[in-house]
This record gives structure tokens, C-alpha cells and sequence, in this order.
């Protein structure tokens, strides 16, 4: 997919479809889509006023020319009202067209830089990184295993997405646009490959897969990879991931990624990423229902590996190191048990109450790891509990710990939209979760399930290192197509923490 930009005019351009916009509640288009409309005859002025055409944010219209312009269609994505307006609002209005222009078949298309006459404080540039990024996280579609066999004949391949020109009038803008759409892309390829990653079957995607990714993530962009297995993992005591994993044929490993791109002296900012690569609960087994969702229970791994791919590729001036710890969760004969005491590796004993609250017994692990890096931040991201999602639904992360970067996030996550909630850490959650008989245990009350989880995994962080923990289980993953969102994993907490590490 080629994303390029060039000095023209919307009416003379030859394409598939020239793209422009229209407010809510406007009866007569000005600007470009004023000028299409004019080379129309006021087609477009007509559609209004019947009501075909409406504006309102994510509607996509689409009207063939018959030759009244070089270009062979016009589509018109609505940005809702004006004064409602902002990166985000064009992000999902272009990843909703995006989404709806190939599923018609249309492949190649030339759009405007929507919005810039009205988002008055945003440059050419945010536009056009924002522009780049939706349209790629758009036309994303997860179909590897699509064959032309299927039932139904839906199996044919559907078209890929070839090419998306901005046109721009004004030619002095072009070098701006140009630097917003290679930002964009290359924030939208790791998001991407996030998702690829994310979206991979359970039976593919096991913990010794994903260190093979992380391999071949560290061959493309020269990141040093370690990958501790069973072996390892015995020999430093990491008794949460060993617990979890122990029931599983597919045995865990703990993927260590080191990006070194900071001052010599810089500390490194460690992010630890959870990668439950099917979460079947186990002993204490879940319910069925929607039980092949769970195979997105390593997003927070996945992105750790996004993370790193995007600081990668926009060359970010500084030390990361991405831990993994991943496992899968099965009952099974071997599998650990409510009653287990296990023995982290920060020597703090876990008493299990319940083996599907496994997500923070591999990051205990992870995080004591992290604590003894030197480390100038740890970030933690996890798809960790439904009571997160309970919380906020499927449409933010919830964000604990250090109340400074805590807000640095939901500021993040607003601009970005990639979104992010502050949830409290009080100290009456960690007293849920105190054991009579262990250190800690591993559930606590039913109440204030995520911010119970969020508490345990602070008894394995050094209080004198900054943390921030993500849980991303609400919005990982969507089960029904969104604006920028196709089916499936979302990459979420991507383009969050790296917006987080630019602007910090
Ligand atoms: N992976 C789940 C959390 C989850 C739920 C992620 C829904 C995405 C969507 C996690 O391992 C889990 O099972 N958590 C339990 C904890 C409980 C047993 C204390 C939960 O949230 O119910
Ligand atoms: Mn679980
Ligand atoms: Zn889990």
C-alpha cells in the first residue's frame, strides 16, 4: 500500500474516487467539496436537500461522475458538526470510509486534507500523520487463513488497498504532508503488526511462537533478543510463570527485547507486557461463551512487541527493554491449583485462589525482573480484568499507579485515541488481597476487581521505581468492526504508549 501526496486540484485528479467532506447541517458545500459540487451541477447540494446526504460522523457517500470529472467516482465522508471536531472525529471518519471503499471494490482513491479549513491549531503535518494512520489501520483486514473453499464462496479474496494520494493546492504545504504521512504509516505498521500478531490462532501463536517473533522483530531493526526457557525459568525462580504454564504441553518462555537507542547513561524505561496465549481459566475453568476471544489474552505482549517495532522505525532516541512473560493456560492434569503457594521471583510467596487470575502471576514475575533493571520507569500492559472492562466498557484502557504518569496517559490517550482512564489504587485494595497463609493471594472480594489486580501487582514493584499499569481488556480487541478498528485485535496501547514516551 503506496500513501503519497501531491500539488493538484480536487476537480482535475484521475482516480478511483476523489474523497472530500461535509459537515453536519450544512445545505451548501464550500471549499473542495463546493468545487465537486459545482462539476456536479449542485448534485451534491440536491442530496442534501433530500436528505440522502447528511454529514453526520462516519457517514460515506459515494456517486458516480459519468464523466463530469476526471475522477471516476466522488465520495463524501461526513465529519458530523463542526464545532464537535478534532483529530479524532477525522480519524474515524476516515477509517470508516476506508473500510467501506474497499468493500466496494474500490482500491485507489485520492482525498483532501479533511478538516484543515476548521481545525485551526492543528498543522498539515498531525493531519496528515492522522490521515495516513487511519486509513491503514482501516483497511486492515485479518485474512491469512481466508481460502477460496469455503461454504459460502465468501472466501474470495477481498481487494487490498493499492494507493491513497492527498491532494494539496497549496504546494508549500506538501513537505509537512509528507513527513505527517510517514509518521502515520509507520505508527500504523507496528499497530498492524500487533494485530497480526494478536489475531494468529492459539494452536500457531504459542509462548515458543512469539518468542520466535520477537526473534525475527530484533533481526529486522537490530534489537538484542533473549529468551529464557523452561530450564531458565527454574534456574532464576520464576515460580509464577512455571505455576501458570505447568499444565500446558505448549511450555512457557519469557521473551526479553532490548532497544538501545538512548544516551549511554540512560536508564532504561522497562515495559512488560502480559501474553496469556489462550486463557482458558484453568483449573478454575471458564465458562465456554465467547471462550475463542481469549486467544487475545497475549495483546499486552503483542503490543509490548508494536511498541518496540514503532520505536524502531520512527528511530525514538531512547533505552527500552520489553519483557514478555508468556504462557498458556489449560487444565490439565499437571495444570497448578487453587491452594498452590507459589514462590515469585522476588521471593514473596502467592497464595492461588483462583487459576484464572493467572495474568498476574506471570507479571509478578515480570515486574520483580523489571525492578531490578535500574530502571528510570516500568510500564506494565495487560488485557488483565473483566472488571475492567465492567468499568469503562470497550473503549479505554483503564491506567493505575504513579498520579503523574497516570494523567500523562489519559492525556496521551486523548490525543491519540487510543484512550486511557485513571482508576484508583487505594490502599483497602491491597488489603483485599492480603493471605492468611501466603505473602499475598491472587483474588481478592468480588468488588474493585481491577483495581484488587492492579494492587497485587504492586507489592512486586520496587516503590522507589515509577510504574504505571495498562489493562487493556476492554478494548484489545473488537468483536464487531469500528471506524479504524476492523474485526479482531486493535493493537490498543500502541500508538498510547509511544505517544506517551515522545511526549514525557
Ligand atoms: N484474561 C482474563 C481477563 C479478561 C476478561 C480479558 C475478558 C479480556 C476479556 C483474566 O485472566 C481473568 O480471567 N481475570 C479474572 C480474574 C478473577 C478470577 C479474579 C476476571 O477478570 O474475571
Ligand atoms: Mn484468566
Ligand atoms: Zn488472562
Amino acid at each position: 500500500m503506496n500513501l503519497k501526496a501531491i500539488k493538484s486540484d480536487v476537480t482535475e485528479v484521475e482516480t478511483g474516487a476523489v474523497v472530500v467532506n461535509l459537515f453536519e447541517g450544512v445545505t451548501k458545500p464550500s471549499g473542495a467539496t463546493g468545487a465537486i459540487d459545482r462539476a456536479l451541477g449542485g448534485q451534491l447540494t440536491q442530496m442534501i436537500a433530500d436528505g440522502e446526504l447528511t454529514g453526520s460522523l462516519g457517514e460515506t457517500r459515494v456517486v458516480h461522475t459519468a464523466g463530469r470529472l476526471p475522477a471516476r467516482r466522488v465520495a463524501v465522508i461526513g465529519l458530523g458538526k463542526r464545532e464537535g471536531l478534532d483529530l479524532e472525529a477525522v480519524r474515524r471518519a476516515v477509517g470508516t470510509a476506508t473500510r467501506q471503499l474497499l468493500a466496494t471494490g474500490i482500491t485507489e482513491w485520492h482525498t483532501v486534507l479533511h478538516g484543515g479549513g476548521s481545525l485551526k491549531k492543528t498543522t498539515p503535518r498531525d493531519l496528515a500523520e492522522t490521515i495516513a494512520e487511519a486509513t491503514m489501520m482501516g483497511a486492515y483486514r485479518w485474512d491469512r487463513f481466508k481460502t477460496t473453499t469455503g461454504p459460502t464462496g465468501d472466501g474470495r479474496p477481498v481487494p487490498k488497498l493499492e494507493e491513497v494520494t492527498v491532494v494539496e493546492a497549496d504546494g508549500r504545504k506538501l513537505p509537512q504532508i509528507r513527513r505527517g504521512l510517514d509518521r502515520g504509516s509507520k505508527i500504523a505498521e507496528a499497530v498492524n503488526y500487533t494485530r497480526d500478531l494478536g489475531n494468529s490462532p492459539p494452536n500457531e501463536m504459542t509462548p515458543a511462537a512469539l518468542a520466535d517473533h520477537a526473534r525475527k522483530l530484533g533481526d529486522q531493526h537490530a534489537m538484542e533478543v533473549e529468551v529464557l526457557t523452561v530450564e531458565d525459568l527454574k534456574q532464576q525462580g520464576m515460580g509464577g510463570i512455571l505455576g501458570v504454564g505447568q499444565g500446558s504441553h505448549n511450555l512457557p518462555r519469557l521473551i526479553i527485547v532490548r532497544y538501545d537507542r538512548g544516551r549511554p547513561s540512560a536508564k532504561p524505561t522497562v515495559i512488560v507486557g502480559k501474553a496469556v496465549t489462550f486463557d482458558a481459566g484453568g483449573i478454575s475453568i471458564k465458562p465456554s461463551r465467547h471462550l475463542e476471544e481469549m486467544k487475545f489474552d497475549k495483546m499486552g505482549g503483542c503490543a509490548v512487541l508494536g511498541i518496540l517495532k514503532a520505536a524502531a522505525l520512527l528511530g525514538l532516541k531512547q533505552s527500552l527493554i520489553g519483557v514478555i512473560p508468556a504462557v498458556e493456560n489449560l487444565p490439565s492434569a499437571a495444570a497448578y491449583r487453587p491452594g498452590d503457594i507459589l514462590e515469585s521471583y522476588s521471593g514473596k510467596t502467592i497464595e492461588v485462589i483462583n487459576t484464572d487470575a493467572e495474568g498476574r502471576l506471570i507479571l509478578a514475575d515480570g515486574l520483580a525482573w523489571a525492578s531490578e533493571q535500574n530502571p528510570r520507569e516500568i510500564i506494565d500492559i495487560a488485557t488483565l480484568t473483566g472488571a475492567c472492562m465492567v468499568a469503562l466498557g470497550e473503549t479505554a484502557a483503564g491506567v493505575f499507579g504513579d498520579e503523574r504518569a497516570v494523567s500523562k496517559f489519559v492525556e496521551a490517550g486523548a490525543r491519540t485515541g487510543d484512550r486511557a482512564w485513571a482508576l484508583p489504587l487505594y490502599d483497602e485494595f491491597s488489603e483485599n488481597m492480603r493471605s492468611e497463609v501466603a505473602d499475598i493471594k491472587n483474588a481478592g472480594g468480588h468488588w474493585g476487581g481491577a483495581s484488587n489486580a492492579a494492587a497485587f501487582l504492586k507489592f512486586f514493584v520496587d516503590d522507589a521505581v515509577q510504574w504505571t499499569h495498562i489493562d487493556i481488556a476492554g478494548n484489545a480487541y473488537v468483536t464487531k468492526p469500528r471506524h479504524y478498528e476492523p474485526l479482531g485485535a486493535t493493537g490498543a496501547g500502541v500508538r498510547l504508549v509511544i505517544e506517551y514516551l515522545t511526549s514525557r
